[in-house]
């Protein structure tokens, strides 16, 4: 396997591209079973997890081309021949979850497996099964399967409460109800910009849905969808991990295609740490605003609150920041996986329970690390680029499926960092 050698090289300055976002890629595609007619998807992130998505669809009858050096994703479901999704993809990344709902309306039926757990919780499936059959789906689990079906005469529209916003069981309630007999309303909805583009997509295909990024989207059920493009919306998961890249390095970098409003609450915390954020034509540009980063306290929540997926990324800036830091993870129940990691390096945090108490030391020192999920991977590549020496960090598949030429992209602002093939 695969491993990243990073060398600490004092500050990085530079330009750092920002590609399509992962989450909304993943929630996009699946949307292609919806309609008989070709979906264009164009600002593709190349990642690990796209290509896993793409086979799961073509497993299920779908055709997915990749053109244009992978920027483009062009997909046609005319015929499913297929309406099981296997284990041995969806254990492999939860979002294949995605096409529950999809199948559901367009096809009546569908079996997906339980994704099993991962290293960041058990991740079940109870409000996405709540949510399709609050639209009349009879859903069983048996042999690990979810065994779904919808009524003869298709889905029916309805009102539903989420008891949590779930981001993917949003998704999938709102891409089943857009084919519903009737009118439905999602309450408590999940507002992420992820879940907006969807919208704006279903919506180029002819689905009738408003309140996107509001707590209540409600969508007037149609007899078809036809075909779209879209352009997928720019990567804030990717964009915050970079804009960490100044922050804890030192130097000057601008991200391109980075836009504020897709961070609002993350720059928040960062004006707070002392870091400048400011929009320029092309994007972000982001340096330390007095040379000192102050340690600040992290709550995460739901969009628009402090992003999780940047929880593991702001605790390696606050284990080389100046004071105590505490960073609340409310959305996962196991998302410090980066911390023992970080101790090698010389960090010092207390985790108890779902709170880490973070004391900023003077230099971290690098040391051979290893990667147990896609955040947790990237915030140690973080912490190698601001410490003494080098670190290794292994088993960096966990970071291909979130981080399109990380190496190239880290090379461009002046960071020693190679990939070297595993031991
Ligand atoms: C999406 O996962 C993202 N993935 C995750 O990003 C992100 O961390 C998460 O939303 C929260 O923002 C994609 O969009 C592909 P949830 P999702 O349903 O939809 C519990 C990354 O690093 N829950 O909002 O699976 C669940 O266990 C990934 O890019 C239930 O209890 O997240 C978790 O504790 C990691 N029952 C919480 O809700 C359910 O039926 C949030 O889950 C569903 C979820």
């Amino acid at each position: 396997m695969d491993a990243i050698l990073v060398t600490g090289n004092g500050p990085l300055s530079g330009k750092i591209p920002i590609a399509g976002a992962k989450n909304a890629a993943l929630a996009l595609m699946p949307a292609t079973l919806l309609s008989e007619e070709p979906l264009t998807l164009t600002n593709a992130p190349r990642l690990s997890d796209i290509k896993t998505m793409s086979d799961l669809l073509r497993s299920l009858g779908s055709e997915v081309t990749s053109l244009n050096d992978d920027l483009v994703l062009a997909l046609s479901s005319q015929n499913l021949d297929n309406l099981t999704a296997d284990y041995d993809i969806v254990r492999k990344m939860r979002a294949s979850n995605l096409v529950l709902g999809p199948m559901l309306a367009r096809a009546g039926q569908a079996v997906v497996s339980l994704p099993g757990g991962c290293a960041i919780g058990a991740r079940p499936m109870d409000i996405h099964i709540t949510a399709l059959e609050a639209l009349g789906a009879k859903i069983d689990l048996k042999d690990g399967y979810l065994h779904a079906r919808a009524p003869a005469k298709g889905l029916i529209g309805a009102r539903h409460e989420m008891r949590f916003a779930s981001v993917g069981a949003t998704e999938n309630f709102v891409m089943a109800a857009t084919l519903a007999n009737g009118t439905s309303q999602l309450v408590n909805a999940a507002r992420e910009p992820e879940i907006v583009d969807l919208v704006e997509c279903l919506r180029k295909m002819g689905a009738q849905i408003e309140g996107e990024g509001s707590p209540v989207i409600t969508i007037q059920g149609v007899d078809r969808l036809h075909g779209a493009t879209h352009p997928v919306v720019s990567d804030r998961i990717e964009l915050g991990t970079y804009m960490l890249v100044p922050a804890i390095a030192g130097g000057e970098v601008e991200l391109v295609g980075g836009r504020m409003n897709l961070v609002t609450a993350f720059c928040e915390k960062l004006d707070e740490a002392g870091i400048d954020v400011s929009e320029t034509a092309n994007g972000l540009r982001v340096k330390r605003r007095n040379g000192a980063v102050k340690s600040v306290d992290v709550k995460t929540e739901v969009f628009p609150g402090f992003p999780t997926d940047l929880q593991a990324q702001m605790m390696a800036l606050m284990c080389a920041a100046q004071g105590v830091s505490s960073l609340e993870e409310t959305i996962f129940e196991n998302r410090f996986m980066h911390a023992p990691e970080l101790m090698r390096m010389g960090a010092n945090i207390e985790v108890h329970g779902g709170t880490a108490r973070v004391s900023g030391v003077e230099n971290l020192k690098g040391a051979p690390v290893m990667a147990t999920d896609l955040r947790a991977s990237v915030s140690l590549i973080l912490a190698g680029l601001a410490a003494k020496g080098e670190t290794l960090v292994s088993r960096v598949y966990h970071l291909d499926r979130g981080y399109e030429k990380l190496e190239q992209k880290l090379q461009a602002v002046g960071a020693k960092i190679e990939r070297v093939a595993g031991k």
